[in-house]
Order: structure tokens, then C-alpha cells, then sequence
């Protein structure tokens, strides 16, 4: 039985395989409709959603199957004190394959170590989120019809930010990326990642606190939304929210080739005004990701 916990369980081979099926799936979605007849994924979802749990559940239903779970941890016997494990050793027994999201970083590894079936990690504080991976390799792919060549800008919260860890890592296994990391000092990746997978893989990459000066030089822009349940404190917050704010006027150096993704959601950091800019993919991001989903389900289910 195989899970999903963190993107760099999968190879780079099974990455191109999901994004393979998710393109067949666009194509035809006809031929995938029945594939999850009798099938039934549950949702645990501890921390809130909108693009997650709504596009799995979204994924399943066009598939063909059924879907059960909860929104948040209180209408849960989480909120009598029943631990991760017991919840999915319960879930198993209503449902074929759990997609769940935790604020504890590790809660989904737990749960898939005491799952009977397949567990999907959608989420985990600020550690891990490799489905909306997923979705980004999938959107860069349709977008740039590759994988490798690209410099890919960060710009927000790069300490928390949950997706930019996840997409770091993933980016790290193709040739010739570069990263241009842009970021406020206090929101820098953490060192972790920088021993781990940007130097330890010879990564070529710089920081810095200037999205303008970045902007000519890159193929993507990835923005992130200042991760305000991650805060200790809410001066450092509001301190902090504002310090990037994408609008027209800073994309005058950006190449027309130029993407820009957001994960989403998106609070201040891009103007409402660059939505109409051909170069914003990030509504198209969103409707990738129930693509993926409804991939990664079939795989995860051994569905032909
Ligand atoms: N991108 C993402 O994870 O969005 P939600 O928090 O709405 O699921």
C-alpha cells in the first residue's frame, strides 16, 4: 500500500506518469468518469480549506466515487481527545484511500503508519503540502512544456510557506533550475532546506529582498501569502504582511513569457489588477490541481 506524505516519495518518473494521466484526463474526461465506481475517499480535514479538500472531493465525485469526512477537528471526536491514530484506523474502515490536513507537522506520517489504506498528506503546518505540489509541476509543465530550464522566483513567506518547501524540493530533482528566493530577512527558508536539498544538490540560487530587481530574470513567479496562523506573535504579522504586494506597475521589467502562480489563498500580495494579465496562472493553477488529484487517486488506488 503506498501513501503521500512528502512529494520526494515519488520519482521524478511517477511525477511524469501522474502528469500524464492528468493531461489524458483533460482531453478525454469522459473515459475516467466510472473509474472509482463503489469507491469512497474521506477528507480529514483539521485545519481550514477551500482549494484542497473541495478540489479532492471534486476529483472523486468525477471519477466516479463517493466521498465522506469533516471540515474541521471540532465536529470530530478530535475534540474529545482521539488521537490521529485511532481517527484513520477508524476512517479505514468507511473508506478506501484519506486525504487529510493537520497543523502538526508529522500528523499525516503518523496516521499513514497506523492506516490500513492509503493516506494522502494534504497539508501539514508548515512543513509539507504535495499535492498543491503536484498541481504546480503540472501547471509549469502546461504552461512551459518542461520541467527543467527555468528560473523560478519565490517571493513571501518562504519561512512558512508550506508549498514553497514542497516545490523546492521537487524543482531540485530537474536539470538547470535555478531559484531566486525573495523574501523579508525574518521569512528566509529555513536553514534545513538549504543544507539539505539546495546545497547538498549544488543548487544554483540567490536571496534577496528585491522582487523588482528579480523580476527580468524569471521564467516563474511563485508569490505566497504571509502565513499568519504560523505567527507567534501578531505584531510580527502585521509588521510583516504587506512586503510584497504584486500589481501591474512592478511587472514593467517582467518578460512576456513570464508565469505567475500563487497556491492561494491570496490576501494582499497580488493586486487584484494583475488578475486580467495573461501572464496570471493562478485560476488556472486551481482547476489543475483537481487534475492531479483525480491522477494521484487512481495511482494511489491501483486504479488501471
Ligand atoms: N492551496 C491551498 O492549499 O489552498 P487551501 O488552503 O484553500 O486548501
Amino acid at each position: 500500500m503506498k501513501h503521500l506524505i512528502d512529494i520526494m516519495e515519488l520519482t521524478t518518473e511517477e511525477i511524469d506518469e501522474m502528469i500524464e494521466t492528468a493531461t489524458r484526463i483533460i482531453e478525454s474526461p469522459e473515459e475516467y468518469s466510472e473509474r472509482c465506481r463503489g469507491k469512497k475517499l474521506a477528507t480529514l480535514f483539521f485545519e481550514p480549506s477551500t482549494r484542497t479538500r473541495l478540489s479532492f472531493e471534486a476529483a472523486m465525485y468525477e471519477l466516479g466515487g463517493n466521498v465522506l469526512g469533516f471540515s474541521e477537528a471540532q465536529s470530530s471526536s478530535a475534540a474529545k481527545g482521539e488521537s490521529v491514530a485511532d481517527t484513520v484506523r477508524t476512517v479505514g474502515a468507511y473508506a478506501d484511500i484519506i486525504a487529510m490536513r493537520h497543523p502538526k507537522e508529522g500528523a499525516p506520517l503518523v496516521a499513514a503508519a497506523r492506516s490500513t489504506v492509503p493516506v494522502i498528506n494534504a497539508g501539514d503546518g508548515g512543513h509539507n503540502h504535495p499535492t498543491q505540489t503536484l498541481t504546480d509541476l503540472l501547471t509549469i509543465w502546461r504552461e512551459k512544456g518542461r520541467l527543467h530550464d527555468l528560473t523560478i522566483g519565490f517571493c513571501g513567506d518562504l519561512k512558512f510557506g508550506r508549498t514553497v518547501h514542497s516545490l523546492i524540493g521537487a524543482m531540485s530533482r530537474y536539470e538547470n533550475v535555478k531559484f531566486i528566493l525573495i523574501s523579508p530577512e525574518e521569512l528566509r527558508i529555513p536553514e534545513y532546506l538549504k543544507k539539505e536539498v539546495l546545497d547538498r544538490k549544488n543548487m544554483e540560487y540567490t536571496e534577496t529582498t528585491d522582487l523588482e530587481g528579480a523580476m527580468a530574470d524569471l521564467d516563474i513567479l511563485y508569490m505566497t501569502r504571509v502565513q499568519r496562523e504560523r505567527f507567534f506573535n501578531e505584531q510580527d504579522y502585521i509588521r510583516l504582511k504587506d512586503s510584497y504586494i504584486l500589481t501591474p506597475d512592478k511587472l514593467k521589467n517582467a518578460g512576456e513569457e513570464l508565469s505567475i502562480l500563487h497556491p492561494l489563498p491570496r490576501v494582499n500580495e497580488i493586486s487584484v489588477a494583475v488578475d486580467d494579465d495573461p501572464r496570471a496562472k493562478y485560476f488556472e493553477q486551481v482547476l489543475n490541481g483537481k487534475f492531479i488529484r483525480m491522477a494521484l487517486i487512481l495511482k494511489l488506488l491501483e486504479v488501471k
